[in-house]
């Protein structure tokens, strides 16, 4: 029989649910489905049984189970979803990210250094440096993430890269099409013909997703689409890169495109933000449908650019989920609670905001239905924090809060 495990006396439970009490001002999608807008329960309690949640609700009502763990007044939180990584790589890019802060800008040729040494990485290496990644992201509240490719840009380093992400996380994307590599240097078009044609191939097995870099410095919008399109129609679903060097057309294809994410946004359009607020899911389509703006202020802290207009997108009713961009050239941080600070500091996202945005919007942003809330039926994937409420995760900033980390139902050892 799978054994139960009730945690009670839990402080404040976000269960991100339809059906619980509502945060005033919370974002996000209507109720309905399983994953609603921003909620919680005060004096919470749930239950665990095998990898589900099968349980929720006050603590003075919690039905009894084969063990009880006491939260003794802990805030409790979905995991993280971070839908937004590129784990695959060697090397580091300190002394560009010193020269910025003495003054020098980011630009998207940079990653032609970590692609040199992927290349030159051998399998273990790259696997350990994704497994240290993963590692750092698991003790941070991480309990799903999306890992890319991109630093590999041959069809032989493009193929493992999707192969090691594949040993880590089911959340794969093929980002072949990151930067026109040093040799095809003059010949974008046949580097684009390589990326949408025998790399796809190799490619495709082992991703979900596809990603393009669509900005000045790596692709152009008529690029973006020609890989998009052939990842389609090989059963990928499409993801960009779009809109963080200044403004462009990468939103408007995403949308055009029915991609689940436009990452970045941060040089954005009216039109731009009309798109994605026509374009938002509803959480019933948790698994199919809609676009989500994806905001990555790692990337804004590590290249000291202004920060995305996340009001501007909530205000006018886009779905907005946060993530990391962890990568070694423009955002080297692994911490989802980093980035909920950075969004409330300085996005002016509400706490409530930014940890909808870190685990239901991630979910919406990978289409998925099971992660990013908190209710029966639901993977128990949740956070315990050394604080009473999500709030301290902005207000106590750079403190190690996360005290205990449950994925899949296993309580995962510290
Ligand atoms: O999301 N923008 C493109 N890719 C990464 C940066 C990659 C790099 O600089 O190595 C990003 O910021
Ligand atoms: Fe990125």
């Amino acid at each position: 029989m799978t054994k139960s495990v009730l945690i009670n006396r839990i402080g404040e439970l976000v269960t991100n649910a339809p059906g619980d009490a509502g945060a005033a001002d919370a974002a996000g999608p209507g109720a309905g489905g399983g994953l609603g807008r921003f909620a919680l329960i005060n004096d919470a309690a749930l239950v665990i049984e095998g990898d589900r949640i099968v349980w929720t609700g006050p603590s003075d009502r919690g039905p009894a189970a084969d063990e009880s763990v006491d939260a003794a007044g802990r805030a409790v939180l979905p995991g993280f979803v971070d839908s937004h990584a590129h784990l695959v790589f060697a090397g580091e890019r300190s002394a560009e990210f010193a020269a910025r802060m003495a003054g020098r800008g980011y630009a998207a040729g940079g990653i032609r250094s970590t692609v040199a040494a992927t290349r030159a990485a051998t399998d273990a290496e790259l696997r350990a440096g994704l497994r240290r990644l993963a590692a750092e992201m698991l003790a941070q509240g991480t309990t799903t993430f999306e890992c890319k490719s991109g630093y590999g840009l041959t069809v032989e380093d493009e193929a493992r890269s999707v192969a090691l992400a594949a040993e880590a996380t089911d959340e794969v994307t093929y980002l072949g099409a990151h930067v026109v590599p040093a040799e095809f240097e003059g010949d974008a078009g046949a580097y684009v013909d390589l990326v949408r044609g025998p790399m796809l191939d190799a490619c495709a097995p082992h991703a979900r997703w596809v990603d393009v870099f669509c900005e000045r410095g790596a692709f152009s919008v008529d690029e973006a689409r020609a890989v998009l399109t052939a990842g389609q129609a090989r059963g990928l679903i499409p993801r960009i890169h779009a809109s963080q060097l200044g403004p462009g057309e990468g939103v408007q294809l995403a949308v055009e495109l029915g991609a689940a994410s436009a990452d970045h946004c941060t040089f954005l359009t009216d039109a731009d933000v009309d798109a994605l607020a026509g374009a938002a899911p509803s959480p019933t389509s948790a698994g199919t449908a809609g676009t989500v703006a994806t905001l990555l202020p790692g990337a804004e802290f590590g290249t000291r650019q202004p920060y995305p207009d996340a009001r501007r997108l909530l205000d006018a009713g886009a779905t907005v989920a946060l993530a990391t961009d962890c990568n070694p050239g423009s955002s080297y941080t692994s911490s989802m609670p980093f980035c909920i600070a950075l969004a409330v500091r300085d996005m002016h996202m509400t706490a409530s905001e930014a940890v909808w945005a870190a685990t239901a919007g991630g979910a919406l942003a990978l289409r998925r239905g099971d992660v990013g809330y908190l209710a029966p039926g639901a993977r128990a994937d949740l956070i315990m924090l050394d604080a009473p409420s999500h709030t301290y995760l902005a207000y106590r900033p750079g403190v190690p809060l996360v005290h205990d980390v449950w994925q899949s139902g296993m309580r995962q050892p510290h």
